[in-house]
């Protein structure tokens, strides 16, 4: 079995016109495939099929995994024979909506679905950048579990975005055995610049394993401005690949490998005085 992994990042601009964006992703994927044979794993952005922001969320939610984008991600999974890590979409359930990842294995099966954890909550002041307030939990409602799913032999952690700021979630999926993580995003332009390769590399630096994310293309003329720089960091937490802020697509190996060397060079996970904390800890 080989330690290598290619995968792919589509930094897709994402527009009003659902079956245009749900087209552009899988012509994307489609083309990629063609021009690398080898590629096993396909990853899209947060809100890759529409337009985000709490007013879009109820007009584009669709059920999983019956709804029109996840049948168009199946049947791609299934005809090219690779994973897709489907970015997120919001989905619709028993009269909820959730900010949802899908992932999809090389026979089209849903192997994983992950609700957004952590809804993105932000009021940041005009001061720093513009300011931007934001509420997902005005319409969405928070996913209460951990996604795990195997790609090949390796497991990874499954996060949405904001989740990326929580560094204890990122622990325990370390703790369960990923070997890496993958965090469908869309940073808004104010926070990004500050965080986001920073919390990216700081959650491979804590956990020794590959941290990815796919960001939506920017677009500058969007009510809601992503920050681009869809990202790959390795378990060194050195950014392998980087990509600018327009429509951009990555193809790149990685090799699982490095994982085990990294921790075996520098053991911290072993270090860990799990004795000393439990002591000091004050809440649980
Ligand atoms: C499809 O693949 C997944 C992951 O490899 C496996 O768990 C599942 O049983 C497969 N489903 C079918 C119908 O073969
Ligand atoms: C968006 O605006 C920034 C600065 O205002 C500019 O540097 C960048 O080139 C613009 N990007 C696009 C895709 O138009």
């Amino acid at each position: 079995m080989t330690s290598n992994l290619t995968l792919a990042l589509l930094q897709l601009p994402v527009g009003a016109d659902v079956s245009l964006n749900v087209r552009r992703a899988v012509e994307g994927i489609t083309q990629l495939k063609a021009e690398n044979p080898e590629l096993q794993l396909a990853i899209l952005p947060e809100s890759f099929n529409a337009p985000y922001g709490v007013e879009y969320f109820a007009k584009y939610a669709e059920s999983i995994p019956d709804g029109a984008t996840c049948r168009a991600l199946s049947r791609l999974a299934l005809q090219l024979g690779l994973y897709i890590i489907g970015g997120s979409i919001v989905e619709r359930d028993a009269g909820k909506l959730y900010n949802t990842c899908t992932v999809w294995a090389p026979n089209g099966s849903l192997i994983g679905k992950h609700r957004k954890i952590h809804l993105f909550t932000m009021n940041i002041e005009a001061a720093h950048g513009g300011g931007v307030q934001f509420d997902e939990g005005a319409a969405l409602t928070a996913g209460s579990e951990l996604t795990v799913v195997k790609i090949g032999q390796h497991k990874v952690g499954i996060g949405i975005c904001h989740d990326k700021r929580f560094e204890e979630l990122a622990r325990i999926y370390r703790n369960l055995g990923c070997s890496m993580l993958v965090y469908p995003s869309a940073f808004c332009i104010c926070q990004g610049p500050m965080h986001w390769e920073l919390l990216q590399r700081a959650r491979a630096t804590d956990n020794q394993l590959f941290v990815v994310t796919c960001s939506p293309a920017r677009d500058n003329m969007s009510g809601y401005v992503a920050y681009g720089h869809s990202m790959i960091v390795d378990p060194w937490a050195r950014v392998q690949r980087e990509a600018g802020e327009g429509c951009e697509f990555i193809v790149e190996q990685i090799d699982f490998d490095m994982v085990e060397q990294v921790r075996r060079q520098i053991p911290i996970h072993q270090q860990r005085r799990t004795d000393v904390y439990a002591k000091a800890r004050a809440d649980s």
